[in-house]
């Protein structure tokens, strides 16, 4: 064992032992109190919420960001209680603190796992210079329906981008170390297939077969696991009839059980006592027993445990000793952070919020996360020097409240550079701006601008039309059901388009949008979500070429919304469609009898394909793929193939590329998906390079869940592609040899 091994194993052991002595001196009542997370904000604390601090009866708060009143806290705790156990002090830092980076979805964008571990690292000290302990990300649900509001604060549609960009949020919060300064304790959220709520509607239902929690569901929360993530949370939903808070299969036997997760597990809010709104208790008490029998260690804002777990001990509906474990858990995250040795935080020796370094990670990720999703005519780069003047209209152009995107209870608002003011400082006198809003905000139907709006485009060379979501229309109980350009977008740009000048859309919102009506409206789109604090300068640096796209898509973006679910890794079916056995709607005679038309599986009314696929994103250079290859047709299980290719800048430009690999399983036991994102790599290319690029593939990486629920790798044919986007087209073979 390495020193490191060995100091990390008497670290855990030294935890294990202060753990039992302070179990075995603690009452019942103080067990039942680690157990219960308090909402303290609104006034709350420090002054009504001491008593119980000092009987023992709270574990955790959440809600409060006021130091002071932390430190107060925690003093009451540590000196006032009998056992001085210190407090989680629980936040939602999801994607930054005052200095708010992209959304999550957006930061998928950037394909870049060390971008998006250092984007965690700013918001855990900043987190922690406020006296935050804990936050409640992240947030790892596979999200396939752009509907469902709470896409935003996800990764995506795809596993293996998930889970990468998940347990680099882990590093980025927890550090090497817990216990070190700016180290938060973080959450993986929500456990599990929260992302698959029935039409996209937030809370409602989940129906996962086990396969497919196996292979796609559950997938980002074990490697959330192998990263050392020190805490789970339950779900919302109902999975499979049994909501995720009173899910022991979930929790105990896959979590604990299979993937031996040694941390603890927070119910959502109030999630607990909602199992007798879903139906599967009668009032608080089962709810309580429900879910402390499944394995929800602490129940956050809710008095199901506080009220009920102490008789349901005393009636032998509980065990005392899954208390014990509930609570040895949850101590032992505690001694993690450290917090017994020192539960105060001193604001002054952290760094300034929002300092240059921070805000420059936050304008890399925003950089990084921007999708160029169309550019005709090279319409895109502005140049500065040959232009006059430019219109900036649009709702989203100088909203520096909405680019930040949703769940941003600590950020600063005013640190927010919009794109207007950035264009301003890097334009200078040298082109003229015309700026009109043309709507109030994304929605208005009422829009008495949009004649200025199209008199500023007539008078300028170019117009950058910035459109899309307000910040409210994504987020937790933020679903929409049509999820196109609200409001009168559209018309907007139809107006704009009819004065024949180039039109560039920058859109920012929270989701995939269905942006079918206006594709074929404006020459360029860049897709920059909500961007975050430093959106306004990545925005300008790439509109003028200071900086070129490199943003890929972390989520398939769908023509209509009936086309959802869809994704990438989708299964073949029996019937697939091709370009050659679909039907549109105008093409059916009005008089024919119901036929096999077409034949295959799509719809008569829109294309069976998506508007932009998965993995997409352009330059302003052009990448080559060519000449892929494998180092071997055949390998034995328990062998590695490489596949490589070469890739050419064929520009004149330096420009960064994520290179993607995918394979398919042609035949297995349980039928696989037509492709899996099995590699991806962030390379910069300086003009006119070419460089050979290469993946290696385990036949490990080619397992998946099997009929009978266990992991295993079938011999046969797989296919493989490396390219820019999930349609690559450079494809090879290679085949896993039957064992002797
Ligand atoms: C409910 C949300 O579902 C969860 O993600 C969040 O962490 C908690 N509320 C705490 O705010």
């Amino acid at each position: 064992m390495s020193a490191s091994a060995t100091e990390m194993l008497d670290k855990r052991q030294a935890i294990a032992r202060r753990v039992q002595a302070l179990l075995d001196s603690m009452t019942l009542v103080e067990k039942i109190g680690q157990m219960s997370q308090v909402e303290a904000g609104h006034g709350y604390a420090p002054d009504i919420l001491g008593n119980r601090l000092r009987a023992g009866l709270v574990g955790s708060v959440i809600n409060v960001v006021d130091v002071e009143v932390l430190n107060e806290l925690q003093r009451i705790a540590m000196k006032e209680s009998r056992l001085g156990i210190p407090l989680l002090i629980g936040r939602d830092v999801i994607h930054g603190f005052k200095t708010v980076l992209p959304i999550p979805l957006g930061q998928a964008a950037t394909w870049n796992p060390d971008l998006v571990e250092q984007g965690a690292r700013v918001a855990a000290r900043e987190a922690a210079k406020s006296g935050v302990n804990w936050t409640f990300a992240p947030m790892i649900d596979i999200s396939r329906d752009a509907r469902w509001g709470r896409i935003a604060e996800s990764y995506g549609e795809c596993v293996l981008l998930t889970s990468e960009l998940g347990a680099a949020t882990v590093r980025g919060f927890q550090g090497h170390d817990l216990a070190e300064s700016g180290s938060i304790a973080a959450c993986a959220k929500h456990f599990a297939g929260y992302g698959a709520v029935e039409s996209g509607r937030d809370y409602a239902t989940t129906n996962i077969p086990d396969t497919k929690l196996r292979n796609v569901y559950f997938r980002p929360f074990h490697a959330a696991v192998d990263a050392g993530v020190s805490t789970f949370m339950t779900s919302f939903s109902d999975l499979n009839g049994i909501p995720a808070t009173g899910n022991s299969y979930i929790l105990d036997d896959v979590l604990r059980g299979e993937w031996a997760f040694e941390g603890f597990v927070v119910s959502d809010w109030d999630s607990v006592r909602q199992l007798s709104i879903h139906g599967l208790t009668e009032n608080d008490r089962e709810s309580a027993i429900e879910a402390c029998n499944a394995g929800v260690d602490m129940e956050m804002a809710g008095d199901a445990y506080s009220n009920h777990l102490l008789g349901l001990v005393e009636d032998g509906e509980v065990s005392e000793e899954s208390i014990d474990i509930a609570v040895s858990r949850i101590l032992r995250v505690k001694f993690e952070l450290g917090l017994f040795d020192n539960p105060y935080t001193d604001p002054g020796a952290f760094p300034e919020y929002a300092n240059e370094a921070a805000l420059e990670v936050a304008r890399e990720a925003a950089e990084q996360s921007v999708v160029l999703l169309k550019n005709d005519h090279g319409a895109l780069p502005l140049a500065a020097t040959e232009l006059a003047s430019v219109a900036i209209v649009g709702p989203l152009a100088d909203a520096g409240y909405e680019q930040l995107g949703t769940w941003i209870f600590d950020g600063d608002e005013k640190l927010s550079v919009t794109p207007l003011a950035a264009i301003q400082t890097l334009v200078g006198d040298e082109v003229k701006l015309r700026y009109v809003r043309a709507m109030e905000n994304s929605r208005s139907r009422v829009n008495p601008e949009f004649d200025a709006a199209v008199d500023a485009a007539r008078a300028s060379d170019a117009v950058l039309l910035f459109l899309g979501e307000e910040s409210i229309l994504s987020g937790e109980a933020h679903s929409r059901a049509d999820i196109g350009l609200p409001g009168d977008q559209v018309e907007l740009v139809r107006r704009i388009r009819a004065t024949g000048k180039p039109v560039i859309a920058v859109i920012l919102a929270g989701r995939p949008l269905t942006l079918s009506d206006i594709v074929d409206e404006v020459d360029s789109i860049l897709y920059a979500w909500h961007p975050g604090t430093m959106g306004g300068p990545a925005i300008a640096d790439l509109v003028f070429g200071h900086a070129v796209p490199s943003g890929k898509l972390p989520a398939t973006f769908p023509r209509v919304v009936g086309q959802i679910p869809i994704y990438y890794s989708q299964k073949n079916g029996g019937k697939p469609p091709t370009k050659d056995n679909v039907v549109h709607i105008d093409e059916i005679d009005t008089f024919a009898p119901q036929t096999s038309l077409g034949m295959s599986a799509f719809h008569l009314d829109t294309c069976f394909t998506p508007l932009f696929p998965f993995g997409h994103g352009l330059s302003y250079t052009w990448f080559g793929y060519e000449n892929i290859r494998v180092s071997a047709d055949e390998i034995a299980l328990g062998e590695t193939v490489t596949v490589s290719v070469d890739i050419c800048n064929h520009g004149d430009i330096e420009a960064e590329e994520v290179v993607q690999l995918y394979t398919r399983d042609l035949v297995a036991s349980l039928t696989r998906p037509v492709k899996e994102l099995k590699g991806f790599r962030r390379i910069r290319l300086a003009a006119r390079e070419t460089r050979t690029i290469s993946f290696e593939i385990h036949t490990d990486d080619l397992a998946f869940y099997g009929r009978q629920g266990h992991r295993v790798v079938e011999p046969g044919l797989f296919h493989a592609w490396v390219g820019g986007s999930s349609d690559a087209e450079q494809r090879t073979e290679f085949r896993i040899a039957q064992p002797n």
